[in-house]
């Protein structure tokens, strides 16, 4: 609520009280406040901190912006503030950001704004398309739609309007748009599903054990592995499977326009493919290829169906099905290199003389860095880490796995997909 009008503290104060929205007010009046009681009264409302604290025109920022003219409280860090520990107390609430997104994906709310389009939305209207007759309820989605917007999911700006004063209106930032179910583009919805699951969960409040033990944490807590549980929780199985899909879509259109090598292939299989989808990305651009998709038996069972392509379910450290070419994208990170070897040799086995297995796997930098990819490749070793007992690798680790298991020559792909993923042929 933008309140001008004020020009005394007793007026100030019922005005106040008598607002529920965001309490923006006028620079000039702010700096005209002399009376304590209004002072404090400020302090409680959460507009000032302490009487007389510089106050600013709200600035437009990438993910705020302000349309009506306003006034905030200056959050930016002085000389006197100890940065370090307004970033400390940040990280031990971080976890807010998950959980709230997680909340705001399964009620669709980033549906809901994806659908609004360049008009955005409020958070009344919002309210008014989800699952509550609760009227207090749009209060609550504004205070979530504030957090994704400090986030970066969503960009926020202020609208004045005559009947309804001034407004929050929230649109999709680009990366809050791979949190709106896409259908074949590739959400990271699915990611988080899996991620914030709460048998994903348990696992990670355990993390201290796995780090002074080792092992598969994963199978210390659901007494199955995270393999094996998925054939006993049909509903797991489809979060993770669907997952993988989502991620494998926009990951392998990336590897097709930096990768040539499937070209001119007579059959390829896929060894750990999931539900098929990475060979329907590459059967869709290159259609003479016949695949076959191989993984465990209760995976394959529940893979659509795509054109030329054969599911066939079975265990990859017993033996692989034989192709022209054989693929292993995103599954040897889960294992530890006795298990890798395994594989790799049962692959050798199933290729023809001079035949390839293309490696598809993220790759571990040699040291960390402030990247973005960087940050995600240490999140998901840490993942790897916890829930499985595995690790990521740098090109050095894949090369000795490749020389490990047979294969003659090690070739990695000049670029990676994304920053973060290799490709790589392991070659006979
Ligand atoms: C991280 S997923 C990768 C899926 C797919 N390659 C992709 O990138 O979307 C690992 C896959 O390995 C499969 N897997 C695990 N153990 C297996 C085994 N013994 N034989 C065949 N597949 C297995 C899992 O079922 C799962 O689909």
């Amino acid at each position: 609520m933008y309140i001008t009008p004020c020009t005394t503290p007793a007026m100030f104060e019922a005005t106040i009280n008598s607002c529920n929205q965001p309490r923006l007010v006028s620079v000039k009046f702010l700096l005209s406040l002399r009376d304590k009681a209004v002072h404090s009264l400020v302090s409680k409302q959460n507009i000032l901190t302490k009487p007389g604290r510089r106050i600013k025109k709200l600035l437009s920022t990438e993910t705020m912006n302000s349309t009506a003219s306003a006034a905030s409280v200056d959050h930016s860090i002085s000389k006197l503030e100890d940065e370090p520990y307004l970033q400390a107390l940040t990280i031990s609430t971080l976890f807010s950001f998950p959980m709230i997104l997680k909340a705001a994906v399964e009620l669709d709310v980033l549906g809901i704004i994806s659908r609004a389009g360049s008009a955005g939305v409020s958070a009344g209207d919002i309210a008014s398309h989800i699952p509550t007759k609760d009227p207090d309820a749009s209060r609550r989605v504004d205070r979530m739609l504030c957090l994704l917007a400090v986030n970066s999911i969503l960009t926020c700006s202020l609208s004045e309007n005559d009947e309804r004063g001034v407004q929050r209106i929230y649109r999709l930032s680009p990366t809050g748009r791979y949190f709106v179910q896409q259908g074949d583009e590739g959400s990271a919805a699915s990611m988080l599903a899996l991620n914030a699951h709460p048998i994903t969960m348990e696992v990670w409040s355990h993390a201290k054990d796995t780090i002074l033990g080792g092992g598969n944490e994963f199978k210390k807590v659901h007494k199955k592995s995270a393999f094996h549980y998925t054939n006993i929780d049909p509903t797991y199985n489809q979060i993770f499977n669907q997952a993988m899909a989502d991620l494998t879509t926009k990951v392998m259109n990336q590897v097709l326009q930096i990768y040539g090598g499937f070209e001119r292939l007579g059959s390829l299989v896929d060894v750990a493919g999931g539900t098929g989808k990475c060979l329907a990305v590459i059967t869709s651009k290159y259609p003479p290829i016949k695949g076959i998709n191989f993984d465990v038996p209760h995976v394959v069972a529940t893979a659509p169906f795509y054109p030329g392509i054969k599911h066939v379910g079975g265990d990859m450290f017993a033996s692989v099905p034989k192709g022209e070419a054989i693929m292993i994208k995103d599954a040897l990170h889960n294992w530890d290199d006795e298990h890798c070897i395994k594989v790799l040799k049962n692959c050798y086995e199933s290729l023809p003389e001079k035949g390839k297995a293309i490696i598809i796997n993220v790759l571990m930098p040699k040291a960390p860095d402030s990247t973005l990819a960087s940050r995600y490749i240490t999140q998901l070793d840490a993942t790897m880490l916890i829930q499985l007992g595995s690790h990521e690798r740098t090109q050095k680790q894949f090369e000795a796995l490749c020389m490990a298991s047979g294969f003659s020559e090690f070739w990695v792909a000049d670029h990676l997909a994304y920053s973060v993923w290799a490709i790589m042929e392991f070659r006979k």
